[in-house]
């Protein structure tokens, strides 16, 4: 059966793309059939992290009625499927305001196709995030360790709870362990969640972004991607034993 798993935050920028794409990559090489869905409607990004810009079919070509969503999907060069959205500003104003209470539906052809479907979404608390997570069966939340993510984090676990929607826990990302971040436990006191993964600020990250490649893929032997691929290990019911692999990337 084919879960739909959601990676969100209402604070922009703390890391649900990298998050999204990144546990993907790892559960892919650990032998799992997974998709990367950009369920961020109005700003969509994962064709930025990957370099993939000009696409003839996109999510939103979904939306408007013109495609089945299985035609949307494209194998990344690392080996990455995903079903991208499109970044062009007159296509994402065409969309606006386009009504999502049927997203659920659009994702029915997907069952059956894949095991797992990561959906990367948007900031915020709108209607588009609240579609996007009324039609996930799971939400991992992320959260960068500071009181203002946290707090938005917080409200977005409320509005997952409230769409039906199962928390199972929260990574906290850009860790550097600097005296004015946040402990992990009072985050997760803050949450009332499981704390699932930590991972480092890492200059990888960015780097890997730059190369329009997962971090995993690329910097398989970075402090962030072994505890993504930890992490991913974890969500598969796996121990993962990091292994150092000769003539990569640190
Ligand atoms: N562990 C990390 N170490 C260093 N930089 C990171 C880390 N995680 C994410 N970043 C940086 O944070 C920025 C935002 O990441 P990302 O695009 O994944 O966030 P987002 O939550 O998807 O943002 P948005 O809300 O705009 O969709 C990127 O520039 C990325 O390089
Ligand atoms: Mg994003």
């Amino acid at each position: 059966m084919t879960r739909f798993l959601a990676i969100a935050s209402a604070k922009g920028g703390v890391g649900k793309t990298t998050a999204a794409i990144n546990l993907a990559t790892a559960m892919v090489n650990f032998g799992k059939d997974v998709v990367v869905l950009d369920a961020n409607i109005s700003k969509p990004n994962v064709s930025m992290h990957l370099g993939t810009p000009k696409l003839n079919h996109t999510l939103h070509d979904v939306l408007k009625g013109n495609i089945h969503i299985t035609d949307a999907a494209y194998i990344h060069p690392s080996g990455l499927r995903i079903i991208p959205g499109n970044i062009s500003l007159a296509v994402l104003k065409e969309i606006e305001g386009h009504d999502l209470s049927n997203f659920k539906n659009i994702l029915i052809d997907l069952i059956g196709t894949t095991d797992l479907v990561i959906l990367d979404t948007g900031s915020g608390l709108g209607r588009e995030v609240q579609a996007v997570l009324g039609a996930s069966d799971e939400m991992i939340a992320i959260t960068n360790p500071e009181i203002t993510s946290v707090t938005d984090t917080f409200k977005t676990i409320r509005i997952a709870e409230e769409a039906g929607c199962k928390v199972i826990g929260v990574i906290v990302n850009r860790q550097s362990g600097n005296v004015a971040e946040m402990e992990v436990k009072n985050i997760e006191a803050m949450l009332g969640k499981n704390i699932l993964g930590i991972i480092p600020e890492d200059i990888n990250v960015q780097k890997s972004i730059a190369a329009r490649q997962p971090l995993v893929y690329l910097y398989p032997d970075s402090r962030a991607s072994i505890n993504y691929k930890q992490l991913a290990a974890k969500l598969m019911g796996q121990e993962y034993v990091h292994s150092i692999q000769a003539g990569k990337n640190k």
